[in-house]
Parts: C-alpha cells; sequence; structure tokens
C-alpha cells in the first residue's frame, strides 16, 4: 500500500484557487481492459499544452496499468514527435485511416516506448484531409468510424487536437465521450473558450448526445506570480468545478522531455511535473472519466 491510501480523503492541503484538494488515490488495477472511454484535447488557441498534456496524462494514465492509445490528430504530428516516433518518414498515418476505405488500424498503430502506450501516428498528409473531407457523407463521423475496431483493446483514447475549430476538431469532438480543455496560465486564455464551448454544445446537439466537458486544466502555472494566480481564480469563477483541482506547473522539463522524444514521467519521473500529470491522471479516474 503506498502511503497515499493511508491519507484522509481532504488533504490538509488547498487547491491552487482555495479549494480543499481532495487525495486521489492511485486507482485500482483493472481485471480486463476496454471499451476505452475517447477524450479529445482541444483548445482552438495555439500553444496552450494540448500536446504536452496528451502525452503526459496518457504516459501516467498506462504507469496506472491503463490501456491508452494516443490519437496524433494534428498535421504537424507534434505527439507523434513527442513520442520518439518520426511520423514524417511513414507512409501510412492517421491520414491513410481516414481517406481509404479498407486501411487497417491495427497495421497502422505504433507502439511506444512506454509500457500500454500505443500511438496513431500523424504527419503533415493530414493537412489534406481537412479539405477532402468536406466532400464526404457524414463527414465529421470518420474519426469516430475508424477508431471503431480498436475500441475494446484500449481503456482509454487522447486525441491530441489542432488549435483550430475546423474539420478535424469536429471529427474529434464527434468521436469523444468527453473533452478536457488545457488552459494556459495568462492573461489572455479566456478569449477563445466561450467560442469552445459553443462549438461543443453544437457538437452536442446535432452530431454527438454523450459528448461531456470533462474538466479544464490549467497548464504552465507559476505560484510566485500573482498574474498566474488571477487567471485560475477567473476561470474558476466563470467555470466553477468544471476547473479541475490539478493545475500543471510550468517548467523548462517539459520542453526538455519533449526534445528527448519521452513522457516526462520516464524522463525525470521524480519531477513535480511528472506528479502533477500522475495527480491529474488520478483525479480524472476519481471523476469517472478514465477507467
Ligand atoms: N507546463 C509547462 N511548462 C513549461 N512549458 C510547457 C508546459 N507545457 C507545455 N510547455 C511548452 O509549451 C509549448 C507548447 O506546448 P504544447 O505543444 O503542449 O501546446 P499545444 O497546445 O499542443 O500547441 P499547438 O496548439 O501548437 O498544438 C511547448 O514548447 C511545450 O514544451
Ligand atoms: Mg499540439
Amino acid at each position: 500500500m503506498n502511503s497515499q491510501a493511508q491519507n484522509p480523503v481532504l488533504s490538509a492541503t488547498l487547491d491552487a484557487v482555495g479549494r480543499p484538494l481532495p487525495v486521489f488515490r492511485a486507482p485500482a488495477p483493472l481485471a480486463s481492459h476496454g471499451p476505452a472511454r475517447i477524450i479529445a484535447m482541444c483548445n482552438q488557441k495555439g500553444g496552450v499544452g494540448k500536446t504536452t498534456t496528451t502525452i503526459n496524462l496518457a504516459a501516467a494514465l498506462a504507469e496506472y496499468g491503463r490501456r491508452v492509445l494516443i490519437v496524433d490528430f494534428d498535421p504537424q504530428g507534434a505527439a507523434s514527435v513527442g513520442l520518439g516516433i518520426n511520423a514524417h518518414e511513414l507512409d501510412q498515418t492517421i491520414y491513410n485511416l481516414l481517406m481509404e476505405r479498407g486501411a487497417d488500424i491495427r497495421s497502422i498503430i505504433r507502439q511506444t516506448a512506454v509500457e500500454n502506450l500505443d500511438l496513431l501516428p500523424a504527419n503533415i498528409d493530414l493537412s489534406a484531409a481537412e479539405v477532402q473531407l468536406v466532400g464526404e457523407v457524414a463527414r465529421e463521423n470518420v474519426l469516430a468510424r475508424v477508431l471503431r475496431p480498436v475500441l475494446d483493446d484500449y481503456d482509454v483514447v487522447l486525441i491530441d487536437c489542432q488549435p483550430s475549430l475546423g474539420l478535424l476538431t469536429v471529427n474529434a469532438l464527434t468521436a469523444a465521450h468527453g473533452v478536457v480543455i488545457p488552459l494556459e496560465c495568462e492573461f489572455f486564455a479566456l478569449r477563445g473558450v466561450a467560442l469552445l464551448i459553443e462549438t461543443i454544445d453544437k457538437v452536442r446537439d446535432r452530431l454527438n448526445p454523450r459528448l461531456e466537458v470533462d474538466g479544464i486544466v490549467a497548464t504552465m502555472y507559476d505560484p510566485r506570480t500573482l498574474h498566474s494566480r488571477e487567471v485560475v481564480q477567473r476561470v474558476h469563477e466563470a467555470f466553477g468545478d468544471r476547473l479541475m483541482h490539478t493545475v500543471i506547473g510550468r517548467t523548462v522539463k517539459f520542453p526538455d522531455a519533449s526534445v528527448a522524444a519521452e513522457p516526462i514521467t520516464t524522463y525525470a519521473p521524480h519531477h513535480s511535473g511528472a506528479a502533477a500529470y500522475r495527480q491529474l491522471a488520478r483525479e480524472l479516474v476519481a471523476r469517472g472519466d478514465a477507467a
């Protein structure tokens, strides 16, 4: 038993907005796997921590024995590169699955160096799909259809969205059960979130009634600055308990880990950044948003 499991339910500490911070216990091992819950990591603002959160949350869930698939759904291929997969040299990627009937998802999925963590890679080819899908029947449902054959193999699927609210992102929201919104702790963070929530509401009404906002994760938080603290307070005022307790601190270890093409959980396993993503994984499980 780890020390945490012996703690009372509420620790003495408060979260970044002054709420009592629950103790999120290490989740029990799973006796069987699947079907996966699909979570889209979404924010049309660039550089807010979508890819960093996708990779590190996925790696933390995988450490807890969850089988996790990352879907790289950005033509920049940052999630693929960040896990050491040179997607630019692959000739079969998610693009082929979206555009070619009969392409086999299992032959395109790659194992990563992290146990329990697989990747559906993307590269710049995906940028053509946005245009080519426009003329398709049920063009918003293509990703959902493509993922269906492997959902029983995984407990969680995380989709790393590109910074846009275009057709690819609408496909991600249509395939998903939940949305996690990473939000950078800086002054204009809230700009655009109303539009994102509006888009999520439209997708729920028209395409995917089960879609939920699982939570907003504050990233690049610096507790020493009044500014960071004000931003999370404003997010809490606007979105209440959709703001997750876990905040991700700002640290150069994240870009360092990307250069090493590893999650922080293996690159610097004892760093506070690794601990933060493990806590986020436990919080999601505790909320029922992941197995
Ligand atoms: N908590 C953090 N502390 C410091 N740097 C971070 C943190 N999270 C992410 N970064 C860095 O910020 C940059 C943007 O992060 P990331 O690529 O995860 O954002 P993104 O939302 O996926 O961007 P894009 O919209 O371009 O896809 C990267 O260089 C990343 O290493
Ligand atoms: Mg990204």
